[in-house]
């Protein structure tokens, strides 16, 4: 397993705050890796990729700008403008993209930002945020957000004082950054209750460091050996980042072999229905619940799954649906407690029939985890189906189709 996509981007940014070179193994070649890459190159940073490992150099001048040609493609430019921040003192950055699940909203970046004392400013194609120089703050999530608690990160580490966040994200990539940042000389305290505090530092050297194995990609991948009915080896995913996604299956009547090199999965006597929801870490993740539907339409019963992160996160259902898949869609909380979601109307539980008997069909994928399940319901529909979009899969998943050749599955690529 290669490092993970939502890891490796982050690293690219932190990089950016190093006053020497920066070195990334272990490195996914996934579509974001180049969008990143060439974010960074356009600000005046030097990039090298090398199959799995990435140098980013500071270059002779740094630019303000993101340009908006990078509007939309994926979240990175909001986490770029606390360094851009240190860096220069000003910075302009496209509107956030990413895949098309909910609103994504960045008001939690902005306001952490603004607390740290830069002035910020909505334009009609992106944000623009001056500070002369950033200073500590205390900030408090309103949910302990991914990607707000890595825009504190990498704001924090420079600014002057200290920096207390509460309600943070603790996701083991979250914790990686941190690491990386440690590396390049920040003061980042870890502490329980979600709490983390950053004492700023006046410059930060280059480091080099090797990123853990993908937990969605290892998911991703057991979960497509479970639903063919076959048996599927994952090598170089740490298993503590796996914990709950192999509880969950093992009480689904999954057989596991684990060892500190790989992880085997296979479910010799059939699989029963379950009711999950999705949470932040330590919970069963919500990258997860993708195959996990998929996997449900093969298990004897109905299951359930509550979607708890992300409003809008089961807008591939139809898909899936047009493939066979019995599934019913709901605005209620079921299977768990009740979530942030519950007086709205967005449908985030759903109700899943097993065994469903699957057909091909020709599909649109919305996005790259979404991508992934159409894949994994064609590899067990009868008759073959025609998936369009497919480029979603790669910007998240390090070479796929050579993995899908390689459990098996007939691919062909058609020119649409
Ligand atoms: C990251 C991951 C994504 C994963 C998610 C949760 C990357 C590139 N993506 O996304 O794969 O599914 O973490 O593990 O790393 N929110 C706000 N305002 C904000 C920010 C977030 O309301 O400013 C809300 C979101 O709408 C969502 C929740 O907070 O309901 C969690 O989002 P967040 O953890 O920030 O996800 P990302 O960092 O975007």
């Amino acid at each position: 397993m290669r490092g993970s996509k939502n890891a490796v981007t982050k690293h690219m940014v932190a990089a950016m705050l190093g006053d020497g070179p920066s070195v990334i193994r272990n490195a996914p070649q996934v579509g974001d890796v180049d969008i990143t890459a060439a974010m960074l190159e356009s600000a005046g940073f030097h990039v090298g990729l090398e199959d799995s490992e990435i140098t980013i150099a500071p270059g002779s001048e740094v630019r303000t700008r993101v340009p908006e040609a990078f509007t939309g493609l994926n979240r990175i430019p909001i986490l770029m403008l606390g360094p851009l921040l240190h860096l220069t003192g000003e910075a302009f950055v496209p509107l956030v993209g990413g895949d098309p699940i909910g609103r994504r909203p960045v008001d939690f970046h902005a306001e952490a930002l603004t607390a740290l004392g830069a002035e910020i400013a909505y334009g009609p194609t992106g944000i623009t945020a001056k500070a002369s120089r950033l200073h500590g703050a205390r900030i408090t999530l309103p949910y302990p957000s991914v990607g707000a608690t890595e825009t504190v990160l990498l704001s924090a580490v420079l600014a002057e004082g200290k920096t207390v966040l509460r309600n943070a994200a603790t996701e083991p990539e979250v914790v990686e950054l941190a690491l990386f940042l440690q590396r390049m000389g920040a003061h980042i305290e870890l502490s329980p209750d979600r709490r983390i505090v950053i004492e700023g530092v006046p410059r930060l050297r280059g480091a080099s460091t090797r990123l853990a194995g993908d937990r969605l990609e290892a998911f991703s991948y057991l979960v497509a050996g479970l639903i063919t009915g076959g048996e599927v080896r994952v090598h170089g995913c740490p298993q503590d980042r796996l914990v709950t996604a192999i509880t969950t299956l093992a009480r689904m009547g999954t057989r596991f072999d684990i060892t500190d090199e790989w992880i085997t999965a296979s479910a010799p006597d059939g699989l029963q229905p379950a009711a999950v929801h999705t949470d932040t870490h330590p919970g069963f993740m919500t990258d997860w619940q993708q195959p996990l539907m998929v996997l449900f339409t093969r298990a004897n019963g109905m299951s359930v799954l509550h979607e708890t992160v992300f409003e809008n996160r089961l807008v591939y259902v139809p898909a899936l649906q047009k493939m066979g898949c019995e599934i019913e869609v709901f605005p209620n909380c079921l299977g768990g407690p009740a979530c942030r979601f519950h007086d709205g109307n967005a449908l985030h539980s759903a109700v899943i029939r097993g065994v469903s008997k699957l057909r091909g069909a020709e599909v649109e994928l919305p996005d790259v985890r979404a991508g992934f399940s159409a894949v994994l319901a064609a590899a067990v529909a009868d008759g073959p189906s025609a998936l369009h979009g497919v480029h979603h899969i790669e910007r998240g998943y390090h070479r796929p189709f050579d993995q899908f050749a390689s459990l098996g599955l007939r691919l062909a690529h058609g020119s649409a």
